[in-house]
């Protein structure tokens, strides 16, 4: 699979039996924006494939970044590897401000996709001041409806749902 600029580059020098497949474009797991997307297709080798691994595969509201993330490999396998434990359900990423708390959460979320069949959602906490808002927010991320913001949604209930 090529993006644009890989396209540009062999376009003109492929050999007579080898062409791009123009794909579409499509979100990939590095939460880039949309990237074109094109399959190197060769005479005498299969050219058909299971769909692309994207983000479209399963529901999400994953935001895009604007730059590649670096480094991380080692804390981004780590997180996968403790959150698709059956007895982990909550994990917590602390540390300075600023550092890549959140970025790191995300590419975590972007990778696990295919591990939650209900799909993967961030929900952004860190503007709510009214701790009567978090129900209501994290409930509009999931985009769940029928939750009121009402006595329900007092944080303490919060263990009871
Ligand atoms: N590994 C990385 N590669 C590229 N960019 C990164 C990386 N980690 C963080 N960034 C960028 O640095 C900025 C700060 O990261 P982030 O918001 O994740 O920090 P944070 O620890 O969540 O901060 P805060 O404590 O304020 O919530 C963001 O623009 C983010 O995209
Ligand atoms: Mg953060």
């Amino acid at each position: 699979m090529h993006s644009p600029a890989t396209q540009e580059l062999v376009r003109d020098h492929l050999p007579p039996d080898a062409e791009l497949r123009d794909m579409g474009t499509d979100r990939l797991k590095d939460l880039i924006r949309p990237e074109q997307i094109y399959q190197l297709v060769v005479a005498d080798l299969p050219a058909s494939f299971p769909p692309l691994q994207t983000l479209a595969s399963r529901p999400n509201n994953l935001p895009a970044q604007l730059t590649p993330l670096i480094g991380r490999e080692r804390e981004v396998a780590t997180a996968c590897s403790l959150l698709r434990r059956d007895d982990v359900h909550l994990l917590t990423l602390s540390g300075p401000g600023g550092t890549g708390k959140t970025r790191l959460a995300l590419q975590v979320a972007a990778d696990l996709l295919d591990t939650f069949t209900h799909g993967v959602f961030f929900v952004a906490l860190a503007p709510i001041s009214d701790p009567h808002m978090v129900l209501t927010t994290i409930a509009q991320a999931l985009e769940v409806v029928g939750i009121s913001g009402g006595a329900d949604c007092q944080p303490e209930s919060l263990s009871a749902h």
